[in-house]
């Protein structure tokens, strides 16, 4: 098989969903901006020549319903040839698109590719509109549809998971992502539209735009004693709070994927490529734990050891999930999110692939690395994990 890369990963920035800056900005916006700012990016490549797109999202009902692949490729202006599709592994569907994308790539079916995703969770709640589980197996297996913080209590509590070591795993994401927002290493990021409303004298309301360039949801503030004091929101006398769950969270993210042969053509010095991706099964009451499996099983099968990789991007969904995976797997947590991950820059569920592909690549640029692991536990009790290598 040939070679596919990736020439471009940017994201918008994360905004906390209901009360951040994305609030009044619809996904398909989100969305058909950051795709065209991934051509813009690219040298040598219209969107004329983008063939396909795949695009995440979780919950791809209501405002980001209707394929929003398609949707927002023709929102952005790609022309009625460039098809689109979206595509649901809740959160790693961003990461799956990707993956995808370039197999497809790969196997010679397309030359170009763009693959994100997008995720707006103040239009779109978490379980979607109307949810209706299975009025008899979801008695039974209740987990499968059941609350998220639930598994992370459950992961606390079955694997010993102290609160005051979820409190600082907490912090250390804020203190991070405060040190990078500082010395603007967020350079993944592209400045993105935000729509507001402004009242008018006669009463009218005026939709306006404005730009935003940080993820909203860091707080510098955060202190370990301060993160203490937060009751458990998911179970009385439980440990899983506000404070060291991610965020709920507005964002598009998205990636060019060209052929070996395209990039030879063009003349474009690639970024870097998909070495391996896979996913892998668990129960769903602790879905947290997926990344425990899914990243042994991802590097046997690339023949990379543990040693070898330089940056992980583990998805945070909650520290109690995240700390017990890094833990077990023995990885160096000086690797691990080293600009503050999903507690404090958001999760924005469908998105979320892309937006950790876009940053990892970035800090693999920034590290000098050649290996990078990205990985996140999903919904319904799954891990998913990618291997990326950096281009020289
Ligand atoms: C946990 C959750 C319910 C909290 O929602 P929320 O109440 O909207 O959370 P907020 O970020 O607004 O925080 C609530 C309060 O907690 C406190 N808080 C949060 N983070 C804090 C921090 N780092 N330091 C101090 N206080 C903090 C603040 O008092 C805050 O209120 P304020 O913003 O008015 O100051 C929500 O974030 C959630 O559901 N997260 C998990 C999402 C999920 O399941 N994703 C899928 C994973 S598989």
């Amino acid at each position: 098989m040939r070679d596919a890369y990736i020439v471009t990963a940017v994201r918008t920035p994360g905004c906390k969903s209901a009360r951040g800056t994305f609030k009044d900005t619809r996904p398909e916006d989100l969305l058909s901006f950051i795709v065209s700012a991934a051509v813009e990016r690219t040298p040598n490549i219209e969107k004329k020549d983008v063939e396909d797109f795949a695009i995440g999202c979780a919950f791809p009902e209501a405002e980001q319903g209707l394929n929003i692949g398609r949707v927002g490729a023709q929102i952005a202006g790609f022309p009625d040839e460039t098809s689109g599709f979206t595509i649901n592994r809740l959160c790693s569907s961003g990461l799956e698109a990707i993956a995808g994308a370039t197999l497809r790539v790969r196997a010679g079916w397309s030359e170009i590719v763009i693959a994100g995703g997008v995720e707006s969770m103040t239009m779109v709640p978490m379980a979607g509109n109307l949810p209706r589980p299975h009025p008899e197996y979801s008695k039974i297996h209740a987990a499968l549809w059941g609350n998220m913080g639930n598994t992370a209590e459950t992961v606390a509590t079955r694997y010993n998971i102290s609160r005051q070591a979820q409190d600082e795993f907490a912090y250390k994401s804020h203190m991070k992502a405060t040190e990078a927002l500082n010395k603007k290493l967020f350079k993944e990021i592209v400045p993105t539209p935000a729509v507001k409303y402004v009242m008018q004298k006669d009463g009218t309301y005026k939709k306006e735009t404005f730009i935003i360039d940080y993820d909203d949801g860091i707080r510098p503030e955060t202190t370990v004693e301060g993160l203490a004091k937060l009751r458990a929101v998911f179970s009385v006398g439980g440990t899983v709070t506000a404070g060291n769950s991610s965020q709920t969270t507005d964002a598009a993210g998205a990636a060019v994927i060209m052929s070996e042969d395209k990039v030879k053509e063009l003349g474009i010095k690639p970024l870097a490529k998909v070495k391996c991706y896979t996913t892998v099964g668990c129960r769903a009451d602790e879905m947290g734990v997926g990344p425990k499996y899914a990243i042994p099983k991802l590097l046997k099968i690339a023949g990379v050891d543990l040693k070898e990789v330089g940056l992980f991007e583990i998805n945070e969904a909650f520290a109690s999930q995240a700390l017990y995976c890094i833990q077990e797997l023995g990885i160096d947590m000086a690797k691990v999110n080293i600009h503050g991950g999903a507690i404090a820059l958001g999760h924005p569920l469908g998105a979320t692939g892309a937006k950790l592909t876009a940053t990892l690549l970035s800090n693999m640029r920034e590290k000098g690395v050649k290996y990078g692991v990205e990985s996140m536990c999903v919904g319904g009790g799954m891990g998913a994990a990618a291997l990326f290598e950096l281009c020289d």
